[in-house]
């Protein structure tokens, strides 16, 4: 347990350190990456150019620094973290090496503001927030384990491809040793890890296994970016030849479907339809509302399959194209909502925050909204 009077030295140190929290966190990783650049084998490296990772882990720092005499109440949080850690395979002696990094960038950036006595606290602070993800990671490393599973990466093969649009391909992957693969739940996602020709560190990607159940396969569904930085994605889909060995995590993740009765609405946008769909393919009996916002038809990934499914539950689907009709309104998603709907929404970023600010205004409860941004959670 902390003393009080480190407790209060964090929490009168949060506001200084907020102001300075992303360049604390740039300084951090600059220092981290040269003197261990091993780490570049773990972290996705366009998050990095583009600075998402930097502001995700100082929100982090910050909201558990914040929360430090009652860290239940970001649990939920911790929990998509160690997630998406342990299906990246992060360890218990990455956590020193980050702690170390992120300790000298507070020093570097805050200079002689940063006393000893402000510097001991926040290492006191760091290594209770680093235990606790070390033991809810080792209980993720147990569980993936369990049922046929395993712990790290197990080598896959890419065995056939499947257009789904003009954008989107699905990739069946089936592992090296033919064993049956254990059971997922729909809505999670696996990291693919793998070596890329030109580059010099391993590329990790996370993508959503976008059929319900397989025992054989996974099947993921790639969006070709058609920009440089989308080295993966670009990979995937000119790169590859069949039978390319990639490496493969088990599935993780916390976006899924509740298990209760309440009616469901989709929204979906672009490509966050895949964790959508594979809920939605799970469902047999359920009051189902399935919105598909895509820029238009030629892009739109997984249609048919969609309105075929809702159409044998006796649901109701509507596609939008923004091409044509602008993004979805008020009014519109007012109409698609029941009292007590559960919301799952899933796309790109600025989608996601004009139909989840549209929710707060149609006064929707907040636990009856679920989402998952594509790319690292920027906030908490
Ligand atoms: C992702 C926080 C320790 C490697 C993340 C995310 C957060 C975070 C908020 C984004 C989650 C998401 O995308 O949903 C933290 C905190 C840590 C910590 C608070 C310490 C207490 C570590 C360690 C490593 C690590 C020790 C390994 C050296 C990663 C990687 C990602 C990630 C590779 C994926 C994003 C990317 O590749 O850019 N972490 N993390 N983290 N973390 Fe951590």
């Amino acid at each position: 347990m902390l003393q009080q009077q480190t407790i209060d030295t964090i929490k009168a140190t949060v506001p200084a350190l907020q102001e300075y929290g992303v360049t604390i966190t740039k300084t951090f990783y600059k220092n981290m990456f040269r003197d261990n650049p091993q780490l570049l084998n773990i972290f996705n490296h366009s998050n990095q150019e583009q600075g998402r990772q930097q502001t995700a882990l100082a929100n982090t720092v910050l909201a558990a620094a914040m929360h430090i005499d009652n860290l239940q109440a970001i649990v939920p949080t911790v929990m998509q973290i160690a997630h998406k850690h342990r299906s990246l395979g992060v360890l218990p002696e990455h956590y020193p090496i980050v702690g170390e990094n992120l300790l000298k960038a507070i020093k570097e950036v805050l200079g002689d503001a940063a006393t000893d006595e402000i510097i001991d606290a926040w290492a006191q602070a760091y290594g209770v927030i680093a235990d606790i993800f070390i033991q809810v990671e080792e209980d993720l490393f147990k569980e993936a384990e369990q049922d046929g599973g395993w712990r790290l990466f197990k080598p896959f093969n890419i065995v056939r491809t499947e257009k789904e649009s003009d954008l989107v391909t699905s990739f069946y992957l089936a592992p090296v040793d033919g064993q049956p693969l254990p059971a997922y739940k729909a809505g999670q996602y696996i990291t693919v890890r793998m070596s890329i020709p030109g580059e010099k560190y391993l590329m990790n990607r996370q993508y959503t296994v976008s059929e319900a159940n397989n025992q054989n396969e996974y099947r993921i569904s790639v969006k070709h970016e058609n920009d440089p930085k989308g080295i993966v994605s670009n990979y995937l889909h000119t790169g590859y030849e069949q039978g390319t060995e990639i490496d493969v995590s088990a599935p993780a993740g916390v976006f899924t479907l509740d298990s209760s009765d309440a009616p469901v609405l989709f929204v979906s946008g672009g490509i966050g339809v895949t964790p959508l769909n594979s809920m939605l393919q799970t469902i047999e009996e359920r009051e189902v509302t399935f919105l598909q916002c895509a820029r238009n038809k030629e892009v739109a990934a997984f249609t048919e399959t969609i309105s075929a499914k809702v159409d044998e539950i006796g649901g109701t689907y509507k596609a939008m194209f923004s091409d044509e009709e602008g993004f979805v309104t008020k009014d519109q998603l007012e109409n698609l909502l029941k009292d007590d709907s559960k919301v799952y929404l899933c796309g790109p970023a600025p989608f996601m925050q004009h139909v989840i600010s549209l929710l707060r205004d149609l006064k929707v409860p907040e636990e009856n909204v679920n989402y998952e941004f594509f790319g690292p959670a920027m906030a908490v």
